[in-house]
């Protein structure tokens, strides 16, 4: 398994260009099931999420074209498999996401049941409620969902909490539903807009995505596309982060400034001098230590969950004290465990972590134990004394595209090595 190096102590300065959005691609991926024609994909990130997906998609037998630049055509109506199996749905969540587009589509769907993982419980419940108010017959058996539906019809369904893939898994479904379905109390998150915006490119009717109320008006069929998947807000924002804990300088650009919202106001209350562009931030520490920031998560455009680990390796370097209040996961502190062996000072009280901010950390072996968590230490390795040893990387690798060469270019110390 391959490990990470990081010796910490450089200030990161320079500028990178931030990926296509895995949370936004995985769904447009699994919309191409909607259509029978071909659906051109373009800014896939190289990442181990996305190479699933592919693998998923081959199993199932669809046909699927791709270039050295991750541009991707899926040819959906080459599928064989209408069966998510349990190896693949096990070391990817996001493909619950192909349950209700085969379903809607080709009136039958059996997708493993992810069960839990690191971060918590994350039950698929109300993704089967709303696939049921729209009409199909779903059962549980052997650990599958086997949903059936002759024809989805429209529905008005309220979800009991807000569910990005579940949002999104509705919203699918009702595109080739008869009638009309609106999602009451709907994610939304930046990425179900440009899958709605993806969806309205193949003729799906949608009103009201990036608001918590979507109307979507099933049509027949939906028809071939290309399109070009957002920017990554998440990798854009830990990039940040990281430059602010080592009291650098960084430029990241082919950006959507206006999705960095909350994360650049909290970076601003942390000390940084923020300056935007259409498609570029660019952040500057001018040397100083950060304030220490209280951070609560929420969904968007609240703080995003994906950040809370950052925000945490940031403020555990920052001058003062610190709460950080994690609303959305049970079980999303276990980097705050790692860095405690490389010297932060954290406190646990039930979803919340209190931080006294330490002038800096000390290197010790770590382990990432979630995608997000990994990239929570490297930000402690890049602001550690020594050299800090980073295993479990897999878990990085899922959503961060070639982060040791960003850091290096940025002038950090790192490197990879396979143990
Ligand atoms: C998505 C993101 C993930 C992010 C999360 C929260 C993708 C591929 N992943 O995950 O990176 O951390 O949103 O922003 O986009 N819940 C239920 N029942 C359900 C579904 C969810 O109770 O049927 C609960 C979950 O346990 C959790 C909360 O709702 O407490 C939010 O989870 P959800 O938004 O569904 O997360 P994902 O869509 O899995």
């Amino acid at each position: 398994m391959d490990k990470l190096l990081i010796t910490g102590g450089n200030t990161l300065q320079g500028e990178l260009r931030i990926c296509g959005a895995k949370n936004a691609a995985l769904p447009i991926l699994a919309a191409s099931l909607l259509c029978s024609d071909s659906v051109k994909i373009c800014n896939l990130p190289h990442l181990k999420d996305i190479t699933t997906m592919i693998e998923l998609f081959g199993s199932m037998g669809i046909r699927l074209l791709i270039d050295d630049k991750m541009n991707l055509e899926v040819c959906a109506n080459t599928i064989l498999h209408l069966s998510a199996p349990y190896h693949l749905v096990k070391t990817m969540r996001a493909s619950i996401l192909v349950l209700g587009p085969l379903l809607s589509h080709y009136g039958e769907a059996e997708v493993a049941l992810p069960g839990g993982c690191a971060i918590g419980n994350r039950p698929v419940d109300l993704h089967i409620r709303g696939l049921e108010a729209m009409g199909a017959n779903i059962t549980i058996e052997n650990g599958y969902i086997r949903a059936q539906a002759k024809k989805l019809h429209g529905a008005h369904i309220f979800m009991d909490s807000i569910t990005v893939t579940g949002t999104e898994n509705l919203m699918m479904a009702a595109t080739l539903a008869e009638g009309t379905t609106i999602i009451e109390n709907a994610a939304r998150e930046p990425e179900i807009y440009d899958l709605a915006n993806c969806l309205i490119k193949m003729g799906a009717k949608i009103k009201g995505h990036g608001t918590s109320t979507i109307t979507i008006t099933g049509v027949p069929r939906l028809h071939n596309t290309h399109y070009t998947v957002m920017p990554d807000r998440i990798e854009a924002s830990t990039y940040l982060i990281a430059a602010a804990a080592t009291r650098g300088k960084v430029k990241v650009k082919d950006v959507q400034p206006e999705y960095l919202e909350a994360v650049l106001l909290k970076l601003k209350e942390a000390g940084a001098v923020i300056r935007c562009g259409d498609n570029w931030v660019e952040l500057d520490m001018q040397g100083k230590r950060p304030q220490a920031i209280n951070i609560e998560t929420a969904p968007y455009p609240a703080i995003a969950t994906d950040v809370q680990a950052q925000f945490c390796a940031l403020n555990a370097v920052a001058k003062g004290t610190s709460r950080i209040k994690e609303t959305i996961f049970e079980n999303r502190f276990m980097h705050c465990q790692e860095m405690q062996r490389m010297g932060a000072d954290i406190h646990l009280e039930g979803n919340t972590a209190i931080i006294h901010g330490v002038e800096s950390l000390n290197a010790a072996p770590v382990r990432a134990t979630d995608l997000r968590a990994s990239a929570s230490l490297v930000i402690a390795g890049l602001v550690a004394k020594g050299t800090t040893e980073i295993d479990h990387i897999h878990h990085m690798d899922r959503g961060y595209a070639c982060i040791e060469e960003n850091i290096a270019m940025l002038g950090g110390s790192i490197q990879r090595i396979s143990a």
